[in-house]
């Protein structure tokens, strides 16, 4: 579904992203994991449009996607959520999941001077789509509230909602988990399986290794720019090279 090839990015003289080739395939979810510095959030901002890159190419679909600016790609079935959560402080859940509705015909105004009655049945359908996709987030109870007083993980949850309004069929996200309760990661299990369970692909950059072994069926692992590893969860905990980075790290940082 997903497929990089000998794909490069440099910031200066460091090389983040060094020819790396990957297929992420028609597998329900795929992880992404290695050390801080890896190059993994680098690569998910290309593969979505938002870095160019300095060398490859990028296939979603079969069609080339490099060089496509992010709403094209979002447009074509792949969106991201952020490492640092985008959610808009000042509005309602329910506006927040309004505001990420793709297309709005009332935004071209043409539309609405001449079609009204086909805007306001838009704007029903996004509401429906909505409330469906809070039910399905937890969020219900508080579709009202101001995303911004939500607590750190229902803004992740949130923020998820916010990019299914697009109907995608595939979602990248960039540490999900991190930096929320052990109640919503187990909401957050439950949410990821029910998108695969639509037949939305899910790749996922996480540091959670118990996570990523009981929910990911594929697993790359990055270090300093590279591709060290792909297979199995399970091989990667076992993998020489895998401890290594991580272990070369920690003594690194000590
Ligand atoms: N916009 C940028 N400008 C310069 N250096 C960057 C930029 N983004 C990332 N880097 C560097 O690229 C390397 C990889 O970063 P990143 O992709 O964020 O790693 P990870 O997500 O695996 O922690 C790091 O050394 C980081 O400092
Ligand atoms: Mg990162």
């Amino acid at each position: 579904m997903l497929r990089v090839e000998q794909v490069t990015k440099r910031f200066g003289g460091l090389t983040a992203v060094d020819h790396i080739t990957l297929n992420v395939g028609d597998t329900g979810i795929t992880g992404l994991i290695g050390p801080n510095g890896s190059g993994k959030t680098t690569l998910f901002h290309m593969i979505t449009g938002f870095y160019t890159l300095d060398r490859g190419r990028i296939y979603f679909q079969d069609r080339c996607i490099s060089g496509r600016p992010p709403h094209t790609i979002s447009r074509q079935g792949m969106v991201r959520t952020f490492q640092h959560t985008r959610v808009l402080p000042f509005m309602t859940a329910m506006d927040n999941l309004l505001s990420a509705a793709p297309d709005q015909a009332g935004e071209r105004l043409c539309s609405v001077f001449f079609r009204p009655g086909r805007i306001r049945r838009e704007e029903e359908a996004h509401r429906e789509r909505a409330k469906e996709i809070l039910e399905f987030v937890h969020l219900t109870p508080l579709s009202h509230q101001l995303a911004g007083r939500l607590s750190f993980g229902q803004q992740k949850l949130l923020e998820i909602g916010r990019v299914l309004m697009a109907r995608p069929r595939m979602i990248l996200l960039d540490e999900p988990t991190a930096g929320i309760n052990p109640t919503l990661i187990r909401h957050l299990v439950n949410i990821l399986r029910g998108l695969t369970a639509r037949g939305i692909r899910i790749f996922l950059i996480e540091h959670n290794m118990p996570l990523v072994a009981e929910i990911c069926e594929k697993v790359f692992v990055m270090d300093s720019g590279r591709l060290i590893f792909s297979g199995l969860p399970a091989e990667a905990r076992q993998d020489a090279r895998v401890i290594e980075a991580y272990l070369g790290r920690e003594d690194r940082a000590a």
